[in-house]
């Protein structure tokens, strides 16, 4: 039996009608950019987190660059982040000619340290961002006291955190601004690139939505522009496919968070930590399963043997990245470091099957006997 790290053929086969006719509607309507399609994801998408704004963006990283911007950080600034993401938290400083600062993650939950931040905080930091790693809500609360003690913005990286909750807060709603991602395999993905930024302040809404349009005023003239802006707007088909699917987001959320719950159980006592499913209102969505193992690349090729996907998220950390070799130099980050030598993500989409569940635990078990 082949078992996939992620598969998205099932979810074709279900909504494959449903997609086409939303992506028909718009071909046919004419209107490819700015109408009513992404006007209703935004709002649709910012109810089902209880965000007050939410901007579609292009994708992901320019989600980032655009809230970091709209923030005011610019050259010279500093802004404190992970080591242990995708590369793209750490891009999205740099391309603003500000400098990322890596500061250690928390051994177990695997999310940027409060403690670790704290100490790399200079009179040139302006922000902090947290990424939510695989699903699992970053110290929210540390956090917030860290950016509060010091007078730092926060901007979450919820690229892998659509619908994590926070102490009964959805993950985006907590910082100044919130960065998605609907990569095509994001717990809510796109048909190609998309992103979105979301946050409680109207007026940074209103700079966000102007960066991402060409620096335009909202409804003001189509040639008159106010900032240095980008062409980075989420467009009208890729809005359309994201409003079908979100209509299923709570409930695929859900069966992912019963997968992990069957591969927490059914894998205990063996020598791994296992991922936490979060309590009181902390809620981990398991865009990746990922489980930390000592002897992590055996157990990676005895599964890959036996037909079951796995994957290394992240194999190098950014720190450690040739682009960023200046800045990695001489840092020491071990619980980063512990981080990329021992995760390894198991399979994990909604519709996974529980007999597919319990094959990977006994090939996983195998292993350990
Ligand atoms: C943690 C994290 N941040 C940022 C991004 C960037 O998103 P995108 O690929 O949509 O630019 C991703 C997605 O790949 C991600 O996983």
């Amino acid at each position: 039996m082949k078992i996939p790290l992620l598969s998205l053929a099932k979810q074709k086969e279900r909504l494959g009608e449903s997609l086409n006719r939303a992506v028909q509607k718009v071909m046919d309507s004419g209107v490819f950019i700015l109408g009513p399609e992404v006007r209703q994801f935004e709002a649709e998408f910012a109810a089902a987190l209880q965000a007050r704004e939410a901007i579609g963006v292009s994708d992901g990283t320019n989600a980032l660059r655009i809230a970091l911007q709209a923030l005011g950080v610019g050259p010279k600034d500093e802004v404190i982040l992970p080591s242990f993401t995708f590369i793209a938290t750490a891009t999205a400083i740099s391309s603003l000619g500000a400098t990322p600062v890596f500061a250690d993650i928390d051994p177990i939950s695997m999310n940027l340290d409060p403690v670790s931040a704290a100490k790399a905080v200079t009179p040139r930091t302006k922000a902090l961002l947290p990424v939510h790693i695989f699903g699992f809500p970053a110290d929210m609360d540390g956090l917030t006291a860290l950016a509060k003690e010091k007078g730092l913005k926060i901007i979450e990286d919820c690229a892998q955190a659509h619908l994590s909750a926070f102490k009964g807060r959805a993950v985006g709603t907590i910082g100044n601004a919130g960065a998605f991602s609907f990569y095509p395999s994001k717990n809510l993905g796109a048909a190609g690139d998309a992103g979105a930024v979301t946050t409680q302040d109207p007026d940074l809404a209103e700079i966000i939505r102007e960066l991402g349009n060409c620096g335009r005023v909202t409804g003001g003239p189509a040639y008159q522009h106010v900032r240095i802006g980008y062409t980075s707007r989420l467009d009208e088909i890729q809005a359309a496919v994201l409003r079908v699917k979100l209509t299923h987001l709570a409930q695929w959320t859900a069966s992912r968070r019963r997968i992990a719950q069957r591969y927490i159980q059914d894998l205990q006592g063996l020598p791994l930590r296992l991922p936490e499913l979060g309590t009181a209102g902390t809620k981990h969505t398991f865009h990746l399963f990922v489980i930390r193992c000592e002897k992590r690349d055996l157990l990676a090729q005895h599964l890959s043997k036996q037909g079951i996907g796995n994957g290394v998220y992240y194999p190098i950390p950014v720190h450690r990245q040739p682009v960023y070799e200046g800045l990695g130099k001489g840092l020491s980050l071990p619980h980063t470091d512990e981080a990329s030598r021992t995760a390894l993500a198991l399979p994990m989409f909604p519709e996974l099957e529980e007999s597919e569940v319990d094959a990977v635990c006994r090939a996983v078990k195998e292993f350990f006997a």
